[in-house]
């Protein structure tokens, strides 16, 4: 049987509890989600009052406990330093900009903000912000841009040596960020190189950003505070903090980006910082927008192995115990709302559950409709390429790879023109 006849029967069979059968021989998972709605004191939620000063405060706080960690609430004093503008990006449609963010008083910490802003507007432009994988000069081939200098941890040659970007990288993730098209949608571009914020390494957690919060002695993160995605995710709200600044910017008007771990940052980012105006994960997967409780495809524990210093220690107590955590997965889509969050699978990349990533879109909606606001209209994921949500929802399996696509952006330049603009 699909997956999706089994989901619809299961739909017949009961509210909250579905099952399916998992890929080649994996076994049958039946599971029970915590559910969003009902507050630790066992009193049922039902206004969005309720929700914001009971319920999301509390599932907040068990994801900060259990999953990515606390982030530090320290404030540090950044200083922005705005390194180059060319006023004729793009064959004139942008202004790129690049702004070097500090972190400290010391020069050793910063990262890069290269962006992008349409020439041809009357106010000031939308934004869309996200991390990206290989140094901003992977992103488009003009050689104006800097060549990030942090270290790459996939680092293929002649692009990288010795795990430092080359001239050869230029421009070589242009796919993933069609800067021309979203600039002629009438939105900004600005990306940081994740590494910038800190390494993507397990041995690598004092060589970003977290040393700045320790305490006196403290050698690393405890084992409730942040790994390194909720690090990305501070990168990202700092980012925010710049555009608030720049008056060609509307920082109300900004959409958080991420595919893959820098959507599972996005996601986190979006989830505690509820000035982003929008959310959007692309195949964000385990960590991200897939429920858990499905044990389909990666797992807590999998990922935990192979990523241990994505998400804080606590999590490693839900390795093969999904059922223990308190919290599951649709409960971070939720704490977006009531803000427009869209959600992007891939059919190749059952690695990132695609089904677990639809059913915590699904299984948020009703917190969406506490604000009156319009989530998925079923719980059976629709067809590939078939773009669904008119509300404030939006969801689409797209056929092929692990990847962010030209298709992925059309999408999402469309859910921002009707939700964001
Ligand atoms: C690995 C990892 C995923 C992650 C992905 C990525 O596949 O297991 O959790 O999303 O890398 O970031 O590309």
């Amino acid at each position: 049987m699909t997956r999706k006849i089994i989901l619809l029967l299961f739909l017949l069979k009961g509210i909250l509890t579905t099952s399916f059968a998992q890929h080649q021989n994996e076994a049958m998972a039946d599971y029970r989600l915590p559910d969003v709605m009902l507050a630790k004191s066992g009193i049922r939620i039902s206004s969005a009052a309720g929700w914001e000063k009971m319920r999301r405060p509390e599932i907040l706080a068990l994801f900060e406990e259990n999953v990515q960690g606390k982030t530090p609430a320290k404030k540090i004093p950044l200083r922005f330093v705005t390194i180059s503008i060319n006023y004729d990006a793009l064959n004139g449609i942008a202004t790129r900009k690049q702004v070097r963010v500090y972190f400290s008083k010391s020069e050793k910490y910063y990262m890069d903000i290269l962006m992008y802003v349409p020439n041809k507007r009357t106010v000031p432009a939308p934004l869309f912000l996200g991390l990206n994988f290989g140094g901003n000069q992977v992103v488009d081939a003009d050689t104006g841009i800097l060549i990030s200098k942090g270290w790459v941890p996939y680092a293929p040659q002649p692009a990288y040596i010795n795990h430092l970007g080359t001239e050869a990288s230029r421009g070589i993730q242009r796919n993933d960020w069609p800067v021309e098209k979203i600039v002629a949608a009438g939105y900004g571009l600005a990306t940081v190189y994740y590494g910038d914020i800190q390494p993507d390494s397990v041995n690598s957690v004092n060589a970003g950003v977290a040393p700045l919060f320790y305490k006196d002695g403290q050698t690393r993160p405890a084992a409730d505070e942040w790994g390194a995605i909720g690090v990305w995710a501070w990168g990202l709200s700092r980012a925010l903090d710049y555009m608030e600044t720049d008056k060609d910017i509307d920082a109300g008007k900004v959409a958080v980006v991420g595919h893959s771990r820098l959507g599972k940052a996005a996601l986190w980012a979006g989830a505690q910082d509820q000035r982003f105006a929008l959310v959007i994960s692309n195949n964000s997967g385990e960590g991200g927008a897939a429920i858990t409780r499905t044990k389909y495809g990666e797992t807590i524990a999998l990922m935990n192995k192979a990523f241990p210093h994505w998400f804080c220690d606590n999590f490693k107590k839900y390795n093969d115990k999904e059922d223990e955590l308190p919290i599951d997965f649709h409960e971070l889509v939720a704490l977006i709302a009531p803000r427009p969050v869209y959600i992007a699978s891939a059919s190749q990349d059952q690695w990132a559950d695609p089904v677990g990533e639809y059913l915590s879109a699904w299984y948020a909606t009703p917190v969406y409709g506490l604000y009156g606001l319009k989530g998925l209209d079923t719980i059976v994921p629709p067809d590939v390429n078939h773009p669904v949500g008119e509300g404030a929802i939006g969801y689409h399996l797209r056929k092929g790879e692990h990847a962010m696509t030209q298709y992925d952006w059309d999408q999402y330049i469309r859910f921002a023109n009707r939700c964001l603009k």
